[in-house]
């Protein structure tokens, strides 16, 4: 069968390497792809954006299954535009992926399944947000309802703070309309988990966890970034919480959103931190990961393709039962120089020609193949690659991993030197905490 997968990042690499490992697949595509999955497969010229145009290089190459990386697409309706087309995409409709892409409608599915999260309000006028913060007495987090490009969290330690984000959100509309209407949580504390599963409609699999570190300083300082470095499974993680989370947290949401006719088919994502009073969901997203995707894959032990379809024909219970490794692999990103600031590109990337292993693995994101046709591997973004290692150990894991990234170089080159330490792992959450 011929692949695609859509996207362009982290995440699109380690879902196009892992389905080329499929006996499956005798083609992976990617659409537009980057350096990486240039490396298993063939990039088509398409953005991920242009739903039109990822449709009719589809139907052109003949491709038997798609596979949406990120959320945008997704929101925008590409999954059912391929279905109506007779193409099989694996990633929920436009419908189910408001569990992402609108941030009140998660917060209600919630409510109606019963699954608990922060205490929280929706504002759609300014008054209604300020005088609320001003008469609470906790801290806050202001969420801007719609995708802001993992930008619209504000975390609020006192009511200046929550008035600023507000009024940014709202007033000057920073985030355009996807913060006209803005959501405001009690802020938790506690280790945060990312939680997935494949979603037929009515199941859910086995789920695995990993957690990332979004802050972009060793210790969890500095400002938030698309994801620093990513471990798992978590110290915390075990069969008794991951049978909790996917029995009380996950079905609960897949069963509520069929009720409503949106049957949710795809990867799951259910964001949560793990409180003294039990795990409150903080969010769900309707993808996997990234770069937490870097980690779970070399994880995935069951047939990608095999699940993937059966997720996208409603009939999980139709294929063996989806199976993790519980091997530890930890990702370690390098960044561009000023990231997530402004930052230049364009440089070129030396020591990626070493051979990958099992146990190390460079997955690319923000880089791409120079267009002179020699193919040298130039920065292309913020989050240029993650260097992943596996291990009997996390320690072995991350020594791996970052033994690796002492092989890469590029100008302006950064990466934290904390992943899935254990003085990093104890403060998992605390610091972290910006969703
Ligand atoms: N790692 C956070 C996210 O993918 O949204």
């Amino acid at each position: 069968m011929r692949v695609l997968v859509v996207g362009s990042g982290g995440r699109e690499h380690a879902l196009a390497w892992r389905l080329a490992r499929s006996e499956s697949v005798s083609e992976p595509f990617a659409a537009p792809g980057n350096s990486g999955t240039a490396l298993v497969g063939t990039n088509l010229p398409v953005s991920d954006t242009d739903v039109d145009g990822i449709v009719a290089a589809a139907i052109a190459h003949d491709i038997g299954l798609v596979v949406i990386g990120p959320e945008t697409p997704l929101a925008m309706g590409l999954s059912d535009r391929l279905a109506a087309a007779g193409i099989t995409a694996f990633g929920p409709s436009r419908a189910a992926a408001r569990l992402e892409s609108s941030k009140s409608f998660a917060r209600s599915v919630l409510d109606a399944a019963g699954v608990p999260g922060p205490d929280y309000r929706v504002f759609q006028s300014v008054s209604g947000a300020l005088n609320y913060v001003d008469s609470h007495d906790r801290p806050v987090v202001v969420k801007a309802d719609g995708l802001a490009a993992g930008k619209g969290v504000a975390l609020c330690a006192n009511r200046e703070q929550a008035h600023i984000a507000i009024r940014a959100c709202m007033e000057d509309r920073i985030f355009g309309d996807a913060g006209a209407t803005v959501v405001v949580e009690d802020w938790l504390h506690g280790p945060e988990v990312s939680v997935f599963g494949f979603a037929d409609g009515e199941n859910l699999s086995a789920v695995t966890a990993a957690t990332d570190y979004k802050r972009i300083g060793e210790g969890g300082t500095g400002p938030n970034t698309g994801g620093m470095g990513s471990y798992g499974p978590p110290h915390f993680w075990n069969d008794e919480l991951a049978e909790q989370i996917r029995q009380e947290y996950m079905l609960p949401v897949i069963r509520e959103l069929a009720n409503r006719n949106a049957p949710y088919r795809g990867a799951l994502y259910c964001g949560l931190m793990l409180t003294d009073a039990g795990p409150r969901v903080l969010e769900f997203n309707c993808r996997f990961g990234d770069p937490e995707t870097q980690v779970v894959m070399p994880q995935l032990l069951s047939d990608p393709v095999d699940v993937m379809l059966a997720c996208a024909t409603g009939s999980l219970h139709d294929v063996a039962p989806v199976r993790w490794s519980q091997r530890p692999a930890v990702a370690v990103v390098m960044v561009s120089d000023g990231y997530p600031g402004p930052y230049q590109t364009g440089f070129p990337i030396a020591g990626l020609d070493d051979d990958q292993t099992d146990d190390v693995i460079v997955f690319h994101a923000g880089a791409q193949l120079a267009d002179d046709g020699s193919n040298a591997v130039l920065t292309a973004g913020g989050r240029v690659l993650a260097c992943v290692g596996l291990g009997d150990t996390v320690d072995e894991a991350r020594n791996r991993a970052y033994r690796r990234i002492d092989g890469i170089s590029f100008e302006g080159a950064y990466h934290r030197p904390d992943i899935a330490t254990e003085a990093a792992v104890a403060m998992a959450g605390a610091q972290e905490s910006a969703c």
